[in-house]
């Protein structure tokens, strides 16, 4: 079975995933980690974020320790693995690392922007994931405040909506719900009630498919 979790920034997403991959017993892949850890390459050698070439290079021979880097979760991690993540040369670099996760026997859950229209348009269920941008900008701020880092969150409410704002208008793979997603908006539910949720679905979906075999 392959669980595939869209959504944008801070909606609760990765949260979810490990709830269900662990759940359901499915490895799990933080597709958004592998654009962080290009946009961190790129500031870690000093290199300028619009040149499309380099990134796509970093990409293809991305170097996996920077998964585990302190900083992979930073807000200006983030901000870079926006900018690289509209290059078509580093989406086609990260998409065979996507696709091999995802065919694992068995299956796999994946969370990211484009993983029901474009990773895996085959899943069996999609999920998109959404918040208010106002409830998502408090749950980074809480979230970088946990790691040490102060920022007002009117700077954070600018950073998310900056990032909805390009992740959905780029050409490449751009962030939207696939048509045969389901659609869950956190915005209202701690993680308990999101879970229970996105268990709920994918359940009627197993049943659905007993009932269609018969
Ligand atoms: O989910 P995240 O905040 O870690 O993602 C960082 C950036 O990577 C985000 O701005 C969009 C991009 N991304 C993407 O374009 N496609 C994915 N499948 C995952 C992330």
């Amino acid at each position: 079975m392959i669980i595939a979790i869209d959504g944008p920034a801070a909606a609760g997403k990765g949260t979810l995933a490990r709830r269900i991959s662990a759940h359901y017993g499915l490895p799990y892949l933080d597709t958004g980690a592998l654009y962080r850890a290009v946009g961190l390459a790129m500031r870690l050698a000093g290199n300028d974020l619009t040149d499309e070439e380099t990134a796509a290079r970093v990409a293809r021979d991305l170097d996996l320790a920077l998964l585990e880097h302190p900083d992979l979760r930073s807000a200006q991690a983030g901000e870079a693995a926006s900018r690289v993540a509209a290059m078509a040369g580093v989406r086609a670099a990260l998409l065979d690392v996507q696709r091999d996760f995802a065919r694992q026997p068995g299956g796999a859950v994946l969370d990211g922007r484009d993983i029901g229209t474009v990773v895996c348009p085959q899943a069996d269920i999609k999920l998109f994931v959404t918040a208010s941008p106002q409830e998502r900008a408090r749950r980074r701020w809480l979230e970088l405040r946990e790691r040490g880092e102060e920022a007002g969150f009117d700077d954070i409410l600018a950073q998310v909506m900056a990032r909805d704002a390009r992740d959905k208008a780029r050409a490449e793979a751009p962030l939207r719900p696939a048509q045969d997603a389901h659609l869950l908006d956190t915005s209202k539910l701690d993680i308990e009630a999101a879970f229970r949720e996105a268990r709920r679905i994918i359940g009627a979906h197993h049943q659905a498919g007993s009932g269609r075999r018969g």
